[in-house]
């Protein structure tokens, strides 16, 4: 079965649900609270799509994506001509990369911070320290395990210019000792009577959230600002407070 990440037009409906300007008033806020410097530059690591770079744009920040999918960066390109937007995007693996200066403004959202080891981990932390200015934040969303490892399963169906696109997300452990599991994700896609699926199919490994500080603020040197559930900033995460959703995480470089 073909990929998800080939029809970015079907990736970009199946993840609309999420608020947009919503979310970067949050990340203005984030900076606002606690950046040290003033933010221009941006950059959104495994951009894909680059939802929210037209919001950002309109908004006065300089907009940059980095993914190492041509197909999605051609899309958010050309979605960025569309807007008459003047941006940069970088076809790099964010594991290990380099920018020809540093950024005020780093992020990576939908949980895309996808490592295969602790090596891989600290390498990335150790990129972004490096292309990003001091006292600016990197701000992450859903990129921490909070939980213990699970079979998971989430389904839902977004609908836009006469395309449907029901989403299947579901995860199987594989291996708790080494924190991977699997993840899917299926697209059913009905386009104007036609019917397709494409499936995104991976091993990923959990990162939990003493690894995460150990890897960004004792290897490299972010300070940890805190994290908070479901974008909420009245939502502290810590014990007993119920399910997670989406948690959001901010480091600033030292
Ligand atoms: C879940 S999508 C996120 C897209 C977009 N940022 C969003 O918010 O919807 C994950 C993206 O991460 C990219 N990706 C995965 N591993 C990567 C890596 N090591 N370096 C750069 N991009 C990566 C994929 O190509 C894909 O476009």
């Amino acid at each position: 079965m073909d990929s998800i990440y080939r029809y970015p037009h079907y990736y970009e409906i199946a993840y609309s649900y999420r608020n947009i300007p919503a979310e970067v008033d949050v990340m203005e806020e984030a900076i606002r609270k606690y950046s040290k410097i003033p933010v221009h530059t941006v950059l959104e690591l495994a951009c894909g799509n680059s939802p929210h770079m037209v919001e950002l744009a309109t908004r006065g920040y300089e907009y940059c994506g980095l993914d190492l999918n041509p197909t999605m960066i051609e899309f958010a390109q050309n979605k960025a001509s569309a807007h008459n937007l003047d941006v940069r995007f970088y076809l790099a693996n964010f594991i290990d990369f380099r920018l020809e200066g540093p950024k005020d403004f780093i992020y990576i959202m939908l949980g895309s911070l996808y490592v295969n080891n602790a090596d891989e981990l600290v390498s990335h932390f150790s990129n972004v320290y490096k292309a990003l200015k001091p006292g600016g934040l990197y701000f992450l969303d859903w990129c921490i395990d909070f939980s213990p490892l699970d079979n998971s399963e989430d389904s839902w169906v977004m609908r836009r210019d006469g395309i449907t696109v029901s989403t299947r997300y579901t995860t199987r452990l594989r291996n708790a000792a080494e924190q991977l599991y699997e993840e899917n994700i299926l697209f059913t896609i009905r386009d104007r009577g036609r019917q397709q699926k494409l499936l995104h199919t991976g091993i990923r490994r959990a990162i939990f959230p003493q690894e995460f500080v150990l890897a960004a603020t004792k290897l490299n040197d972010f300070e940890l600002l805190g994290w908070w559930n479901d974008w909420n900033w009245n939502r502290p995460l810590g014990e007993g407070r119920g399910e997670i959703i989406r948690p959001i995480t901010i480091l600033r470089k030292i």
